[in-house]
């Protein structure tokens, strides 16, 4: 059976179940949502047999979204479309501009031609969001958390795909519970820096990030 998370995708940009998978799963939290303002999960899938049994389980256990929370990612959902087209090409530029920066090694991004897997990207997507993964040069963690506490627009918190941008360090927040040495099989190092690019206007993104990145990488004291 295949599961695919699709919550950096999400529905607008892929299509697993048409794809062939058997069951996708979002955190509507996320993008679907949009508004940091729900925390909810949904799965779906085309086969009865599979949603009879995942039904009776979410009614066992009682995994059930209050109205409320239904009524927001509703609401959220009307502009899915407008909303991941400004994250895409929001997302498009940022990461264009930080390729070719003097301070970051490697930018991962599915749309960009460098990354490993950009042909199947191609191939079984219709776009991207705002999901931008770099190593700093160094890989040195003062030097990242310097460019996270300078970064005046981007909050650091570790949920992503809301209107507002934010930032944070994998090593020490999403993935500190993973054991080190599996952290660095990942590449999860001290370098690595995961960005949701929001809905602000995105020159003011890159001037953030530009400044950012002078000052950690500079000897002016914190
Ligand atoms: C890709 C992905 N899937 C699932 C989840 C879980 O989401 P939730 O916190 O809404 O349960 C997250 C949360 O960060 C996520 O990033």
């Amino acid at each position: 059976m295949v599961l695919v998370d699709n919550t950096f995708a999400t529905a607008y940009f892929q299509r697993p179940l048409a794809l062939g998978a058997d069951l996708v799963l979002h955190s509507l939290t996320k993008y679907m949502n949009g508004h940091s303002d729900v925390v909810m999960g949904c799965l779906m899938m085309n086969n009865e047999e599979l949603y009879k049994q995942l039904s009776f389980l979410q009614y066992a256990i009682g995994a059930v979204p209050s109205p409320f929370d239904c009524y927001l990612v509703n609401r959220g959902l009307k502009t899915l479309s407008v909303r991941m087209k400004q994250h895409m090409a929001s997302g498009l530029r940022i990461a264009k501009y930080l390729e070719k920066h003097q301070h970051v090694a490697r930018v991962i991004y599915p749309p960009l031609e460098s990354h490993p897997q950009h042909d199947l990207y191609k191939k079984q997507m219709s776009g991207f969001s705002g999901m931008i993964s770099i190593y700093l040069k160094g890989d040195d963690a003062v030097k990242s958390q310097r460019f996270l506490k300078q970064l005046k627009l981007f909050t650091t918190a570790e949920s992503l795909g809301g209107y507002e941008s934010l930032v944070e360090l994998p090593a020490v927040m999403t993935h500190a519970s993973v054991p080190e040495e599996h952290r660095r099989l990942l590449g999860i190092t001290d370098g690595l820096i995961r960005m949701s690019v929001g809905l602000e206007d995105v020159q003011d993104l890159i001037d953030d990030i530009e400044a950012a990145l002078q000052y950690a990488f500079s000897d002016k004291k914190d």
